[in-house]
């Protein structure tokens, strides 16, 4: 682990992990609210999904007090500016004021997830995960990213975090720390909030936590990523996604937009040659349905989120397999050209 989260609390999942670190950040700090964005997913246990900021969230209010949530530097259709560079002034700026209405001495920790996973594989905006720590840090709030999915190699470092010049207080994780293979997530503590709980009792516990069964299977997993150069790997795949994507996107009319990092990629779909989107938030389209139905029948196995198109092979993934998924994506694409008006 970079920097110096050194402890870890292990839980049998992702929103364990989030449910603890919110436990941790309230425990440490003496404050309760919690900061979180819009665009975000964080679990479907009950403070997890108060975080989360996609329609998840709302068959499950009202929930808590004390969740805060704000629109993210690259909303879906508001903008904070045209360039990173005003994305992230003008974002911290608003959330600055939000930290000021809310009251900074109330607010324990902001979480994010360091790459935006399910709502649409986003990259923050550069420089912004630096200035959003320094913002923290003015405030004394910690900041958590929330690495289940892109943690564990995926954007082709073995932390997310590791792109963008900022360490979290509390990192959480999940789904690559086993490959899945069985239940484990981990919430990670810098030095500072484990001499903390030394001293102070940390409120939590599980029948099943630190599982010596699931330990030895993320041992297994981690000691073969990091022996076959997994998280080398993805890195040295995202050019290939990325030309591939841009390939796509110059021969497909449904293609609206694309982006990769490492092997965490997405492509965005539209319904017509003006970028509107090919299916509403929270929505779906008949084409994407028939699309992804041909995918599974070609024995490509990914998943669509309204309208975009997840890409995000195993990191095991040869360059000649991902070729062979492109090519399959290709064949696909037909399906929602034919839907793209005018
Ligand atoms: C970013 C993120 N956080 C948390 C979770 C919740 O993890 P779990 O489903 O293991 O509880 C997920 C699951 O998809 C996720 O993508």
């Amino acid at each position: 682990m970079p920097g110096d989260i050194n402890s870890f609390f292990f839980t049998l999942g992702g929103a364990e992990a989030n449910e603890n670190a919110i436990k941790a950040a309230r425990l440490y700090t003496g404050r309760h609210k919690i900061l979180s964005r819009y665009r975000s997913y964080h679990g479907a246990t009950h403070a997890a999904m108060q975080m989360t900021g996609d329609p998840r969230r709302w068959a499950n209010e009202p929930g808590a007090s004390g969740f805060i949530r704000v629109m993210d530097p690259i909303p879906y259709d508001f903008s904070f500016g045209t360039t990173d560079a005003e994305r992230t002034a003008n974002h911290l700026r608003y959330l600055e004021e939000v930290i000021q209405y809310e009251g900074p001495h109330t607010i324990a920790a902001m979480f994010v997830e360091t790459v935006i996973g399910t709502n649409g594989i986003q990259p923050p905006p550069e420089g912004w995960l630096a200035g959003l720590r320094a913002l923290l840090d003015k405030y004394g709030i910690l900041l958590v990213c929330d690495e289940v999915m892109c943690g564990f190699g995926r954007t082709g470092k073995l932390f997310a975090f590791e792109h963008f010049g900022a360490q979290p207080d509390i990192l959480t994780m999940a789904k690559g720390l086993t490959s899945s293979y069985v239940p484990l997530g981990a919430m990670g503590v810098t030095d500072k909030i484990a001499a903390h709980f030394r001293d102070n009792v940390f409120w939590g516990g599980l029948t099943y936590n630190a599982h010596p069964f699931c330990l030895a299977v993320a041992e297994a997993v981690l000691d073969v990523m990091l022996e076959e150069d997994m998280v080398g790997n993805a890195a040295r795949m995202q050019h290939v996604m990325l030309a591939e994507m841009a390939a796509l996107k110059a021969r497909h009319p449904s293609v609206r937009d694309f982006r990769a990092i490492g092997l965490f990629g997405a492509i965005e779909l539209q319904k017509d040659r003006q970028g509107t989107r090919m299916a509403p938030y929270n929505g779906s389209h008949p084409a994407i349905d028939r699309m992804m139905a041909f995918f599974k029948q070609e024995g490509l196995f990914t998943i669509s989120h309204w309208w975009t198109l997840m890409c995000n092979p195993p990191l095991s993934i040869t360059e000649a397999e991902l070729r062979e998924g492109f090519a399959i994506i290709d064949r696909g694409l037909a399906i929602t050209d034919e839907a793209v008006e005018g």
